[in-house]
């Protein structure tokens, strides 16, 4: 299975003091290096994490690949075929919410949808619809003419350790079978762990999971004995 690291809290964190540590391209780099097969970001409406010209920076310096995370708007389809990361991943976008909420709306509204696709795959944007594992939604993912679909493991996530478990996490093979017999390519993410990840290896047609904030939350512990250490023996 492919893993795609989502880099918008290092931004989270860059932003809290205006400047530009820590470096959003460092961390990508970083990611690749370790092993990364792409590299996430959400470009948010209100750019409360990555901005307009991390993106067009990743885009440039980025040896695997860049997954833009965007809402189906004007300025955003824009900015990808500005842009051209090699895909976009389409999600729902709520300006109150802390992080994205749910899977994207397709099943009511799929010429919408299969007409904002259009544009990104005809440039050669390889692109994902960010959905819930419900039925109505990969039937009409397939319709659209995206070729990916990623599956939101939040419910998984939150039900991991409780007796839900084994129901997400079978919503998600249904689903995942499903879109794979309509010739839809699958990738899941949303709050995955180091401790609930291991399960996402019973899902066969799971070609990549994209993952940020548990990545980033132990990078600061891995990292925190160190950055103390070097602190303490310079001014030592
Ligand atoms: N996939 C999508 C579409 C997302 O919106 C997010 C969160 O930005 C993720 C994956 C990663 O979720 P997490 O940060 O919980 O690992």
């Amino acid at each position: 299975m492919l893993l795609g690291v989502n880099i918008d809290h290092i931004a989270t964190l860059r932003n809290a003091r205006g400047g530009l540590e820590p470096n959003l391209i460092q961390a990508a780099l970083i990611c690749e290096k370790a092993g990364a097969d792409g590299i996430t970001v959400h470009l948010r409406e209100d750019r409360r994490h990555t901005r307009d010209n991390d993106v067009s920076e990743l885009k440039k310096i980025l040896k695997t690949r860049l997954n833009l995370e965007m809402a189906l708007t004007d300025e955003m389809q824009k900015i990808a075929l500005d842009v051209l990361p090699e895909n976009v991943c389409l999600v729902p976008e709520k300006r109150q919410e802390v992080t994205t909420e749910g899977g994207l709306e397709v099943a009511s509204r799929v010429e919408f949808v299969k007409d904002f696709v259009t544009p990104l795959v005809r440039a050669g944007i390889v692109v994902s619809l960010f959905i819930d594992a419900d039925k109505a939604q990969v039937e009409a993912a397939a319709k659209t003419g995206a070729q990916f679909i990623e599956l939101h493991t939040g419910k998984y996530s939150e039900a991991f350790g409780t007796a839900e478990e084994e129901i997400e996490l079978n919503n998600l093979k249904e689903a995942a079978a499903l879109a794979s017999k309509l010739g839809l390519k699958v990738n899941a993410g949303h709050g995955l762990t180091y401790e609930n990840v291991h399960r996402m290896k019973e899902i066969p047609e799971l070609i990549e999971l994209n993952i940020g904030h548990n990545i980033i939350a132990r990078a600061v512990f891995d990292g925190l004995e160190k950055a103390v250490k070097d602190m303490r023996d310079l001014i030592a």
